[in-house]
């Protein structure tokens, strides 16, 4: 016989734990709890036997003695501690309410596995150029067991007369978890294209529906400077936190951010008074395709839009005014995309890595930006297993763990100057991006001294020191992204995992980025947002920022705050700063005072929320003001923002004259206002 509280011990612990685990952090320390306290609530709910219970049937007709009804406590009591009572009610309730819990625990951990999405079928731009655009097509059939086909069909975008041209075939194998990319080149610069897919035998197929559009990059030779809008973020779970069975495939941060994307109703005076709401979204449905399936509805995907202009739609609607947000060109994506390890690791093997993926591209809440917006991506741990590092020897799990990134995400990205790995750089129009790979590379901090410490391995720093002295005068702005905080001010296990264990590398490169004008780091996996800027050694040191944005859809946590607000006295350095004193006979004295301030401060820290993207604009128009605007959105409201003018950069104009010659007078004709589709 059981002690009578055991069952309200069990049950509250149980409560709290499944409470952590599906509201606040899916933690892997819940996974063996859970089936524990739940055992252990059954067990001690069974053999916990009350005084009246086996006299009950007797006493049933006679006066009741004094003690059983009064010790039976509230049944509401009962039901809120779990405390086992005479009455069966609150007992049955109890165990609804426990076994629920212990279920909707068991279908977060376990979703991968009982739904191994094996016919995702879906299709994504990944690395944009002036003159290509790669594209990822996943098409599994059921025609053949290991092979499939499929034709791409292309044309430039509201060209009415023309028709499909023919694109490359991709070729998709089981081998390959039906997933490959092909490269669609010859294409005009800064062009609407759209595409579909057909069979070999040119049948088309039903997936997509309606066609995907993408636009190309503009061309950067021509010199005009840039104005354009990306997004950032890292950090996804779906179904995070828990909202029940049914919203198993539903990733809130990418509902809210293809929400902040649609036209919005500009308020009107005096405001309209609920009105029956406009169809939200110019954005593409979720659709959910069977690969075969006849029936998927995809709007067709927003138009590109010019310059930031403000264009009200629709027309019809005289009544009306619409505000179309600035679209985006592409998202960065900074790792922590399939969360292999929480809050269970399924193992080593390909499968186990391939369906973390199918899961996400599932989602309809993903499809809902994917099949518009360009997405370049970056690991980090989570892709391999927590905290890893390669120290450059792929042991495993990593060969497995970078195939199945490579297969969806990786291969899609700017092909990497060295093959085989996944750091890569790229431009749009004046800007450049030099995207790390902080992961393969890094060394073992247990096994190596300080000053041999490397996060990217000889033959990256090498690429990254080239690209630099290439951007440095020739790029308006220079980000660089880092999947792991550059900055040292979060403590805890950040010290270890992000650039603070690897303070000297980090010294070098920051000494050199001192000497360059308008460097932004991007970087994500803290689950926080953060601002940082860095302060090179003397007053002509260009500053550099970091901007830390995550999660898109995952835990924040709650109270614990691990961020310093600054590198302190002894990160240091030494600014001069000028005085005036008025002195009584000599007027006015002006001083310089020299102090010392911190190398590193935090300028803006947002801890909470579960959904957090920045969304960063460039508008180099002016060259002599260069702008950068950051916008960041945390649960689908714009928390902070901050514009920033840099320093101009001479040589982000480049000549016309260098041009290759078509590019160039199309370009020149659609400066002019004339679109191509006229004149070609
Ligand atoms: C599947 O496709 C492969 C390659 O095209 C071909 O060799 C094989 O015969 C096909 N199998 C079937 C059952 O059609
Ligand atoms: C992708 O398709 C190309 C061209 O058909 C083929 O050579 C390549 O092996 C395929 N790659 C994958 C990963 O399936
Ligand atoms: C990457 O940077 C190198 C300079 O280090 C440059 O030559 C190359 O064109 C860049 N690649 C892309 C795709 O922009
Ligand atoms: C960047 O250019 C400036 C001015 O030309 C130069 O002083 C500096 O050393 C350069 N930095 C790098 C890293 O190339
Ligand atoms: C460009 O910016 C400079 C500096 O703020 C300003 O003086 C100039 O008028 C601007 N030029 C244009 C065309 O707006």
């Amino acid at each position: 016989m059981g002690h009578p509280l055991l069952p309200a011990l069990f049950a509250s612990l149980l409560r709290a734990v499944a409470y952590v685990f599906l509201q606040v952090i899916p933690t892997r320390l819940a996974v063996p709890a859970l089936p524990l306290l739940y055992i252990g609530y059954l067990a001690s709910l069974s053999a916990t036997t009350l005084a009246t219970d086996e006299v009950k049937p007797v006493e049933k007709h006679k006066p009741l003695p004094p003690l059983p009804k009064s010790e039976d406590p509230n049944p509401l009591v009962a039901v809120l501690t779990g405390l086992k009572t005479r009455s069966r009610l609150p007992n049955i309730t109890n165990v609804v309410i426990n076994t629920a819990l212990f279920l909707a625990s068991i279908d977060l951990a376990l979703n991968p596995l009982v739904y191994p999405e094996n016919d995702v079928t879906f299709t994504r731009i990944g690395a944009v150029y002036p003159d290509a655009a790669k594209i990822v097509v996943r098409y599994p059939t059921t025609a053949n067991e290991t092979m499939n086909k499929v034709q791409i069909l292309y044309k430039e975008a509201l060209a009415d007369g023309f028709a499909w041209k023919d694109g490359p075939v991709v070729s998709l194998s089981q081998e390959n978890d039906w997933v490959n990319v092909t490269k669609l080149t010859g294409l005009w610069p800064n062009t609407e294209y759209e595409y579909i897919f057909a069979s070999p035998d040119g049948i088309f197929l039903p997936y997509p529906p309606k066609p995907i559009h993408f636009q190309t990059f503009p061309d950067p030779r021509l010199g005009v400077g840039s104005h354009f809008k990306f997004l950032v973020s890292s950090c996804i779970t779906p179904n995070f936190p828990y909202r029940g069975p049914h919203e198993r495939s539903t990733i809130t941060g990418f509902d809210l951010l293809a929400k902040s994307l649609a036209p919005k109703r500009l308020v009107q005076e005096p405001p309209v008074t609920e009105a029956p709401a406009p169809s939200p979204e110019n954005l593409p449905e979720p659709t959910v395709c069977e690969p075969e399936g006849a029936d998927c509805t995809v709007p067709p995907a927003p138009q590109p839009e010019n310059e930031a202009t403000v264009e009200p739609i629709p027309a019809s609607e005289a009544e009306e005014s619409w505000i179309t947000p600035m679209l985006p060109k592409f998202m960065l994506f900074l790792g922590d995309f399939i969360y292999a390890d929480v809050p269970i690791y399924f193992g080593d093997s390909d499968d186990a890595y391939t369906r973390l993926y199918r899961r996400v591209y599932a989602s309809p809440s993903f499809r809902k930006v994917y099949e518009w917006l360009p997405m370049f991506h970056v690991y980090d741990d989570h892709e391999v297993i927590n905290n890893w590092g390669g120290d450059g020897q792929d042991l495993a799990p990593y060969p497995k763990a970078s195939r199945a990134f490579s297969l969806y995400n990786g291969a899609a990205n700017y092909d990497s100057p060295s093959i085989g790995d996944h750091y890569f750089n790229f431009t749009y129009a004046d800007v450049a991006f030099f995207v790390m790979d902080t992961r393969r590379w890094r060394s073992d901090l247990d096994k190596t001294e300080p000053v041999e410490r490397t996060m990217l391995g000889e033959r990256q720093i090498e690429a990254f020191s080239e690209w630099v002295a290439k951007v440095n005068n020739t790029a308006s702005f220079k980000f660089i992204i880092s999947s792991v905080p550059f900055t040292s001010l979060w403590g805890h296990d950040a010290q270890k995992d992000s650039w603070g264990g690897y303070a000297d590398e980090k010294a070098q490169i920051l000494a050199q980025l001192h000497t360059v004008p308008n460097v932004y780091i991007l970087s994500g996996d803290r689950h926080e947002f953060a601002a940082i800027e860095f302060l090179g050694k003397d007053e002509n040191s260009y500053p550099v920022t970091e901007l830390s944005t995550s999660p898109l859809n995952m835990f924040y946590i709650p109270f614990v705050r691990t961020l310093n607000k600054d590198s302190g006295a002894e990160d240091s350095v030494v600014r001069t700063r000028t005085e005036v004193e008025l002195l009584e006979e000599e007027g006015p004295v002006v001083r310089t005072v020299e102090e010392r301030v911190p190398r590193e401060r935090v300028v803006e820290y947002i801890a909470e929320g579960n959904v957090k993207w920045s969304a960063i604009e460039v508008d180099t128009r002016n060259k002599t003001r260069p702008v950068l605007r950051l916008e960041t959105w945390i649960d689908g409201k714009v928390a902070y923002e901050q514009e920033t003018v840099g320093t101009p950069v001479k040589g982000s104009t480049t000549a016309l004259i260098s041009l290759n010659m078509p590019f160039a007078i199309k370009n020149v004709l659609e400066k002019l206002g004339l679109q191509s589709k006229q004149w070609f």
